[in-house]
């Protein structure tokens, strides 16, 4: 509209230099081979000029225009380009001061009605086209992220009801698929921590029926009425001693208990492993005694750890009763301490009987025992080792035992020597 009104007021301007008939049809010619309407009309609105043919609609311009009160600079006359089919100014010509004619511009609104249907048009499918991507990418996104979210809630609620055996296939590399592997492996780790401890509890009740039934039946003897004084006595003293080894069971148990759940303090020190060995010599020198096994101590008094030596002595202790109570008479039990770089090993060798092949994978579990029958030669629970494993793990070291069946065992303890940045490891 802008543009026709300028395009009208040059012709106006140059009317208002010549208003010729040369100059009007001049104007009006050039006009036809445009795409605009130029119609020029004297002061009272007659025509004088046109350039094409002239459309009832134009006329009507023509008439409604106020002469009287128009600017200069001409003024847009038909705007309502959505309803007419031509949009229109007037410019007017003042020669002089004086009021002489009117120059007014059409142009066709076809093409614009046109191009804004083409572009309503475009628009639309632009806007078709947005809705279906979205509804793609939501349908894409739910089935990549929100569909594995809800399968892993579904088998975590699924673990936390007791069923522990969720798997989720999940065949991804990304985060979402580290999240259902750790799932899986978790549900995995409750499934096997839960078989353990109704292995383990069936393992426990059986170790204290034994004793137990052992007590009952000679307490039931001894109270019969024909049973010698001496009798008594046996019955009794067997008591007493399966008594005292129920007594031992469950001290061991109550300690394995409160390791797990890290209630075990470590009060880590500076303590020479030489030391060490002989206070755990002084203990256990005259049960080695009665075995008639001898025992020699290799360490260098140098050789500090940095340990909790009561928790090391226990363990110590464990393992040299192992050793005496699998060693012949007459064969030696060697305990030997080293420095092997940042660490310490304690090695404890004897030339007992050995443990079997098969059996030594287990010899740490809780109550395992190589021997299944209870027998009160070695009147051991299958728990010595365990609290050994137990203790040493928490001071941050390692326990591994090697056997060759007839020749003899080696228990090796390994240990974090003297620094004291080892106790942050243990984490205990
Ligand atoms: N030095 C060894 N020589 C031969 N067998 C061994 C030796 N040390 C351990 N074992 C075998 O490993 C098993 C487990 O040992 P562990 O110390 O855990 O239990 P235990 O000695 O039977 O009972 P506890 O120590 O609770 O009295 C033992 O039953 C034993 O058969
Ligand atoms: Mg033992």
């Amino acid at each position: 509209m802008t543009n026709l009104l300028a395009r009208g007021n040059t012709h106006s301007e140059v009317l208002e230099d010549s208003f010729e008939p040369d100059t009007l049809n001049h104007v009006a010619l050039m006009e036809s081979a445009s795409d605009f309407i130029v119609i020029i009309t004297d002061g009272a609105g007659n025509e004088l000029a046109h350039s094409d043919s002239i459309e009832t609609e134009m006329r009507d311009v023509l008439v409604h225009t106020d002469f009287e009160q128009m600017p200069q600079e001409g003024v847009i006359v038909e705007d309502r380009w959505d309803e007419k089919e031509f949009i229109a100014t007037d410019s007017p010509i003042t020669i002089a001061g004086e009021h002489r004619g009117h120059v007014f511009m059409f142009a066709e609104t076809n093409h614009i009605k046109q191009m804004v249907s083409n572009l309503r048009n475009q628009f639309l499918i632009v806007g078709l086209i947005a809705v279906a991507l979205t509804v793609i990418t939501i349908f894409l996104l739910s089935r990549l992220i929100t569909l594995p979210l809800i399968r892993m809630k579904q088998a975590t609620e699924q673990i936390s009801k007791g069923n522990n055996q969720v798997r989720l296939t999940i065949d991804r590399n990304d985060e979402l698929g580290g999240l259902a592997n750790a799932i899986t492996t978790l549900s995995n780790d409750l499934d096997r921590l839960k078989n353990e401890r109704n292995e383990f509890l069936a393992s426990i009740s059986h170790e204290l029926r034994t004793p137990l039934t052992y007590i009952k039946g000679y307490a039931d003897i001894a109270s019969r009425p024909n049973v010698s004084d001496e009798e008594k006595g046996e019955y009794m003293a067997i008591i007493r001693e399966e008594t005292a080894n129920l007594t031992v069971l469950i001290q061991q148990l109550f300690e394995l208990a409160q390791l797990d759940h890290n209630k075990f303090e470590i009060d880590k020190e500076y303590f020479s492993l030489d030391m060490l060995f002989h206070s755990v010599a002084d203990l256990v020198l005259p049960a080695f005694e009665e075995n008639k096994i001898s025992m020699v101590i290799q360490s260098d008094p140098n050789i500090s750890a940095y340990i909790d030596p009561k928790r090391i002595q226990q363990v110590l202790i464990n393992v040299l009763d192992n050793a005496r109570k699998h060693s012949p008479e007459g064969t030696h039990v060697t305990i030997r301490g080293t420095q092997e770089e940042e660490r310490i090993v304690i090695s404890i060798i004897d030339e007992g009987e050995g443990v079997p092949e098969v059996d030594v994978p287990f010899v740490f579990e809780r109550l395992y025992r190589v021997d299944k029958s209870r027998s009160r030669e070695y009147g051991g629970s299958g728990l010595g080792l365990a609290i050994a494993k137990e203790i040493v793990e928490s001071h941050g070291g390692s326990i591994s035992l090697k056997s060759e069946r007839g020749k003899g065992t080696l228990v090796r303890i390994q240990l974090e020597s003297g620094d004291s940045n080892a106790e942050s490891s243990v984490g205990r």
